[in-house]
């Protein structure tokens, strides 16, 4: 008797229902996620979608070695799997292994060990970025960003109610950011964020004017974060670390470029004392740990430097293509592409709308690239990204193929 009351409730409850809309229309939207996409997974979308339906992609667009992990790192991960002994989540800042053998990488690296404590391994460099604003600023503190630079600070600060503001590193000030806009400003901000290698234009800040800004920054108490990602990436110029010459600053890197393990989402931050405590809880409350088997596996990666020198090599040349055999009106006037795997190519002459120019690229020859407005909303119209980090093959044909699409667009024009 009462599973047919039941019943008959349930029915008549489904008939009063009005089928669930999902255009979410008169139901609140959060201001902070009206964000700008990030343009660079978007082109990579478009052409994965070109690609599945048949079309024979090259891609330049995104920030990712073609190589997978070495084969150490790989064993390591199976062997963690069969022992069934990563199961369970590790402690905040991750496993203690992992961050002695990431201590020991800045003995070797750079002649110093930072102590074990102030190391935090985190899920990809991306959420230590999101530890760091967090643990280090207030909702309206101004963090100055150079302009270029790599998007996602931009966007990840206007999501959490920072406030970013521009610093231009753009051919007039070499490609590197010059202190003294800041001191120009009303106000100083409250934190700086510097990137060396840079995404997107692979320029290298020699040790001398590192040096510089830590003192700057240590001078007028304003919270320096060095993303140092592309270490070990710079072909003539040495990479040197913010943590040997600013107490305070939060150093941030990664797995995933030099040591090619970009899908392994596994990065790191060293942080200042003071802020050990605040990241602890925020890892605890954000994600937990990063993930157990992966960390363990990690540890391997600090055995394979043969590997990634060979990795950096292959880079080396890929530039050295693309400088030789694009035409000069894009390279003369590029970013100094020293560092990382990225060239930003100059194509003011042949377009002020960079958007346009990718798409066109992407339909006609199937060459993904991305547009500069990604990592500069103000001047990225005249330049393109192009990421080097993949196979010479891939590198000759996307030479061939742009030089192609301009000659075309060029005869349409006369
Ligand atoms: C400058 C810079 N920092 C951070 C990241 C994010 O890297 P991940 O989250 O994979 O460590 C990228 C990715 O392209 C980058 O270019």
């Amino acid at each position: 008797m009462q599973r047919s009351i039941i019943r008959t409730k349930i029915v008549s409850k489904q008939r009063q229902h009005k089928p669930i809309s999902h255009t979410g229309t008169g139901v609140k939207l959060s201001e902070r996620s009206k964000l700008p996409p990030f343009l660079a997974l978007d082109v990579l979308q478009q052409a994965q979608a070109l690609g599945q339906a048949g079309r024979d992609i090259i891609h330049l667009e995104i920030g990712q070695p073609s190589t997978a992990a070495p084969e150490p790192v790989n064993q390591a991960l199976k062997q963690h799997l069969d022992d069934r002994s990563a199961h369970g989540y590790t402690v905040a800042f991750g496993e203690t292994a992992l961050r002695a053998a990431i201590a020991g990488h800045y003995d070797s690296w750079y002649g110093t060990r930072p102590p074990v404590d102030n190391i935090a391994v985190t899920v990809g460099s991306s959420t230590a970025f999101a530890v760091a604003f967090m643990a280090a600023f207030d909702a309206g503190d101004v963090i100055a960003i150079p302009r270029p630079g790599y998007p996602a600070y931009r966007n990840l600060m206007m999501g959490m109610g920072l406030t970013p503001r521009h610093i231009s590193a753009g051919p007039e000030q070499g490609w590197k950011p010059m202190l003294e806009e800041m001191e120009s400003w009303d106000r100083l901000p409250e934190g700086l964020m510097i990137a060396s290698p840079s995404n997107p234009t692979g320029t290298v800040l020699d040790s001398a004017e590192l040096q510089t800004i830590c003192a700057w920054c240590d001078r007028n108490g304003v919270r320096l974060i060095s993303d140092e990602i592309y270490h070990g990436l710079a072909f003539s110029k040495t990479c040197d670390t913010a943590l040997n010459y600013n107490k305070d600053a939060i150093i941030i890197n990664s797995f995933s470029k030099y040591f090619s393990m970009t899908g392994w989402r596994i990065g790191w931050m060293i942080l200042p004392d003071q802020l050990i405590e605040a990241s602890q809880k925020l890892i605890q409350n954000l994600f937990i740990s990063a993930p157990t088997a992966i960390q363990r596996a990690c540890v391997s990666a600090f055995e394979c430097y043969d590997e990634f020198e060979a990795h950096k090599i292959r880079y080396q040349q890929n530039r050295d293509l693309l400088l030789s055999g694009l035409p000069r009106q894009m390279t003369d006037s590029a970013a100094p592409s020293d560092g990382a795997f990225y060239l930003y190519a100059d194509i003011s002459s042949l377009t002020d709308d960079s958007i346009s120019f990718a798409k066109a690229l992407l339909q006609d020859e199937s060459v993904a690239t991305t547009p500069g407005v990604d990592f500069d909303p103000i001047d990225g119209h005249k330049y393109l990204r192009l990421s080097f980090a993949g196979s010479p093959d891939h590198i000759e044909e996307a030479v061939r193929r742009i030089n192609r699409f301009i000659g075309q667009q060029k005869s349409a024009v006369a």
